[in-house]
């Protein structure tokens, strides 16, 4: 396993790892329009020539990033991809200078918000209807 910065053969395993694990559904111009704002912010892992998991950063504001995405490839959960994936990006972030990083995550998605509590991510508050389908959305965050 390899854990690297994207490059453009990824999109379609990135794609469709990320429309297989996420309910959101995101249009697939977004990795091309946002990634050449920061580059190393979009970070993969390939297995045997296949990108199976994938964490998306954003610069947000000054000192401030944001996890768009991240998604592992069911086969692959609770191996440890996932924690590796997000401190990957904090260390991108640190080189930034990044000060703090947020994310959004489904309020019923119980089991994401266990993993990023454990990642040292905070409640801040719940985002009423955030979602498309109306789902509130719980608003986290973390200083680096
Ligand atoms: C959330 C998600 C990204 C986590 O990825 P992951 O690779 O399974 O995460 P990890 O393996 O690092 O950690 C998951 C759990 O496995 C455990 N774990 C970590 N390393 C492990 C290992 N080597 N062996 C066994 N278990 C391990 C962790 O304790 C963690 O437990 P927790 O549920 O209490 O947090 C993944 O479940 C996923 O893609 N979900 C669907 C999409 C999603 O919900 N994304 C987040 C919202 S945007």
């Amino acid at each position: 396993m390899q854990l690297r910065r994207f490059q453009d053969r990824d999109l379609i395993d990135v794609w469709q790892v990320a429309t297989e694990s996420l309910r959101e559904h995101y249009d697939p111009t977004l990795f091309t329009q946002l990634v050449p704002f920061w580059p190393e912010g979009l970070i993969v892992i390939e297995d045997m020539g296949r990108t199976i998991a994938f964490i998306f950063g954003v610069l947000s504001g000054p000192q401030q990033a944001r996890v768009l995405m991240l998604a592992v490839d069911r086969r692959f959960r609770n191996m440890g991809l996932g924690t590796l994936l997000t401190q990957e990006l904090f260390r991108e972030c640190a080189k930034k200078g990044v000060r703090q990083v947020s994310l959004e995550v489904r309020a019923s998605n119980i089991g994401a918000q266990r993993f990023y509590q454990r990642l040292g991510f905070f409640v801040v508050r719940r985002l009423a209807h955030y979602y498309s389908d109306g789902e509130d959305g719980i608003l986290m965050m973390r200083y680096l």
